[in-house]
């Protein structure tokens, strides 16, 4: 964490529990082709932050005074969480239109962050009788992997995620491998036919572009399976307040403060078969 940036706790009309910090970057690597990720020293976020929440990230390109505050800032799902070593991690998509900025970003650079935002995944929940499959894809399989690191769960586990970079990033390169074997398939139809295969009525967590939550999620509500998945909507303030990230369900509820983990059912166009 960079020193100079006081702590300031948030105070949005619902919660009280967010940061508003600099980080300094402490690692930037590849994490498979066309994907990067960034390693912030971040003690107290980490200690905050969980799976399935999201941090907003500042752009300098957007500040309205060359040397004054960031004000635009990009929603990322936590990658991992380390409050042990205090740091917490982000990728992003580096053919993405904001990335042009973030590529350059690497070991030491400080940038503006506020989080963790939003409700993340059951991960300390009582257990369930089912096994737990994690479909996702892109941005989605780094929530999974930080999800599968902070499971307090001790029933089967299997992560498939869809696309080879650069359409996700490498599961392995992210540590999903050092505690599951991770399957990558090519399409979704893949992904749902080998997931039957290893664990039939399993639990599912799918995490990735609206449109493939919410194939799965008319997959899974279709065969009785209890399923959750990200929501990936527009964000501005990344608070509740300004109701600008409801697109995603029936108006009722708030993509950074209701999700962005939220219940398969709450998705807006949810397909049955
Ligand atoms: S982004 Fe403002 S209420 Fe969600």
């Amino acid at each position: 964490m960079v020193s100079r940036a006081a702590t300031r706790p948030g105070r949005s009309p619902s919660d009280a529990g967010w940061l508003f910090e600099a980080y300094r970057v402490a690692d930037a690597s590849t994490v498979g082709a066309g994907w990067q990720r960034l390693v912030l020293d971040a003690p107290a976020l980490a200690t905050r932050a969980a799976p399935g929440q999201f941090m907003l990230v500042g752009s300098a390109a957007f500040s309205p005074r060359a040397s004054g505050p960031d004000y635009l800032k990009h929603p990322f799902f936590f990658a991992s969480i380390s409050p042990e070593a205090g740091q917490v991690s982000i990728v992003f998509d580096r053919s993405a239109p904001f990335a042009w900025e973030m590529a350059d970003w690497a070991t030491g650079t400080e940038v503006e962050c506020i989080g963790p935002l939003g409700k993340g995944f059951p991960v300390t929940a009582e257990p369930a009788a089912a096994p737990l499959v994690l479909i996702g894809s892109g941005y989605g399989v780094a929530a999974l992997a930080a999800a599968l690191a902070g499971l307090h769960h001790d029933r089967p586990v299997a992560l498939f995620s869809v696309g080879a970079p650069p359409v996700s990033p490498d599961p392995g390169l992210l540590g999903v491998t050092s505690r599951i074997t991770c399957h990558v398939a090519g399409t979704l139809e893949q992904a749902w036919r080998e997931a039957a295969e290893a664990m039939p009525g399993a639990e599912v967590w799918a995490a990735g572009p609206q449109d493939f939550t919410q194939e799965v999620a008319g997959r899974a509500l279709g065969e009785g399976r209890r399923c959750l998945v990200t929501v990936e909507a527009p964000i501005a303030c990344g608070v509740g307040a300004c109701l600008g990230c409801t697109s995603a369900g029936d108006g009722t509820w708030r993509t950074c403060r209701e999700g962005p983990v939220v219940p398969a059912e709450w998705l807006k166009g949810v397909k049955r078969p």
